[in-house]
């Protein structure tokens, strides 16, 4: 088991494109640490750096203390399970992951003590005489884990391991790795972009864009206390709404309206001209199944479209907002990945709500939640509130 440290790493590629651009990560002995962030954000180099397939161009790069930066990939001892693992074809299930301890010559004792283990763990006893072509996709998944497994390593390095697999499969090889990981209790470096495995799986996630550490927290401060806007449009499903809005006198004026606002929350961003606030779909709902409601913090709003999931609905409202706004929010979601144009707010209401499409409905928010962002740095300025 190892620490990972992290110091500065920049990693320019041949044409001088920063990928990697000043991340610093220390991980923890056994701690399990999701990097994630949109596309080409220099997840998969950062891992690579790590492992030693890719050249470190400046910064230092220490396991267990000891700088790697010039070591080659088989001394540092790290077992990586790709995107496209490749099993072989022509061996068994056994064989595959026998693989890594046959290339370094253990024991057969040995070998068969290992790969029974792993087997065991991944719960692959009755396919080990098998041939990949006759697996599923999740027990190929796992035999190539298991091959990962069987090296004693000093930590685990997995690359969007569990991409190429449905919805479903992917459900359940999500809690197989986090048992697995908690019962080995291995330092793991874990990349995905799906935010479900990083909340799910991470005792802390460290957010990527363009090749720079946005936050390194936990998942529930992530969620609770986002550092900016990138992160806080990122994490979050769906996302927070961003809102144009204004404080003063202790209260703030969005578009559908103007309701109190906690007093430390209107200190800190009082006379700050136009800010952007962020709202998760939570911090709303249809004050008619709401007891003792706020009068002063509903308003009016129409239903555009409802979506009703079974145990929760949502609803989105069209708001207008001027050209600047729009063009910030544009850049936001085209920042984060996603497709959504935001000026439509999207609220999530408890089941019992009755709201139909083309109501006029009587929501609630729940002003003491807001976050309010300078729209120009996007600094959250009301983290810790
Ligand atoms: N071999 C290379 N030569 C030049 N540029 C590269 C090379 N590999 C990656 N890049 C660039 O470095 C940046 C980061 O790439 P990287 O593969 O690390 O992203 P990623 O976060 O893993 O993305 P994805 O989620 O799509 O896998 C990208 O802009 C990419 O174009
Ligand atoms: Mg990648």
């Amino acid at each position: 088991m190892a620490t990972i440290e992290m110091k500065n790493i920049v990693k320019k590629y041949g044409d001088g494109f920063p990928a990697v651009n000043d991340v610093s990560i220390d991980v923890a002995d056994g701690e399990f640490m999701i990097l994630v962030g949109p596309s080409g954000c220099g997840k998969s180099t950062l891992l690579r750096m790590i492992v030693g397939l890719e050249d470190i161009t400046s910064g230092d790069m220490l396991i267990d203390g000891e700088r790697v930066n010039d070591l080659a990939p088989r001394d540092r001892n790290l077992s990586m399970v790709f995107q496209n693992y490749a099993l072989y074809p022509h061996l068994t299930v056994y064989e595959n992951i026998a693989f890594p301890l046959r290339l370094a010559k253990r024991s057969n004792k040995e070998i068969d003590e290992k790969v029974r283990e792993a087997s065991r763990t991944l719960d692959l006893d009755e396919h080990l005489e098998r041939k990949p072509g006759q697996l599923s996709g999740g027990q190929r998944q796992r035999v190539a884990m298991g091959r990962a497994i069987v090296r004693d390593a000093k930590a685990f390095l997995f690359d969007e391991p569990l991409s190429n697999l449905d919805a479903k499969l992917r459900g359940q090889m999500r809690t197989e790795i986090s048992r697995l990981q908690k019962r080995l209790g291995i330092t793991t470096v874990y990349v995905t972009h799906d935010q479900t495995e990083a909340m799910t799986l991470g005792d802390r996630v460290a957010v990527m864009k363009r090749g720079e550490l946005q936050q390194l927290a936990s998942p529930r401060e992530l969620y609770e206390q986002p550092a900016n806007l990138f992160v806080a449009g990122f994490i979050g499903s769906p996302p927070m709404n961003f809102l144009p809005a204004t404080v003063e006198g202790g209260e703030i004026t969005l578009p559908f309206g103007t309701f109190p606002l906690p007093a430390d929350k209107a200190d800190r961003t009082a006379g700050k001209g136009l800010l952007m606030a962020g709202i998760r779909p939570e911090y709303f709902e249809d004050a008619a199944v709401q007891a003792d409601v706020d009068e002063s913090r509903t308003f009016t709003a129409h239903i555009d479209v409802r979506e009703w999931l079974g145990d929760q609905q949502y609803a989105y409202v069209p708001y207008d907002a001027e050209p600047r706004v729009q063009d910030q929010l544009r850049q936001l979601a085209r920042e984060a990945d996603s497709d959504s144009l935001r000026t439509q707010l999207v609220v999530s209401l408890d089941s019992a709500s009755q709201i139909s499409e083309d109501d006029e409905a009587r929501l609630v928010i729940d002003t003491d939640k807001i976050h309010l962002f300078d729209p120009a740095s996007g600094e959250n300025l009301t983290v810790g509130l």
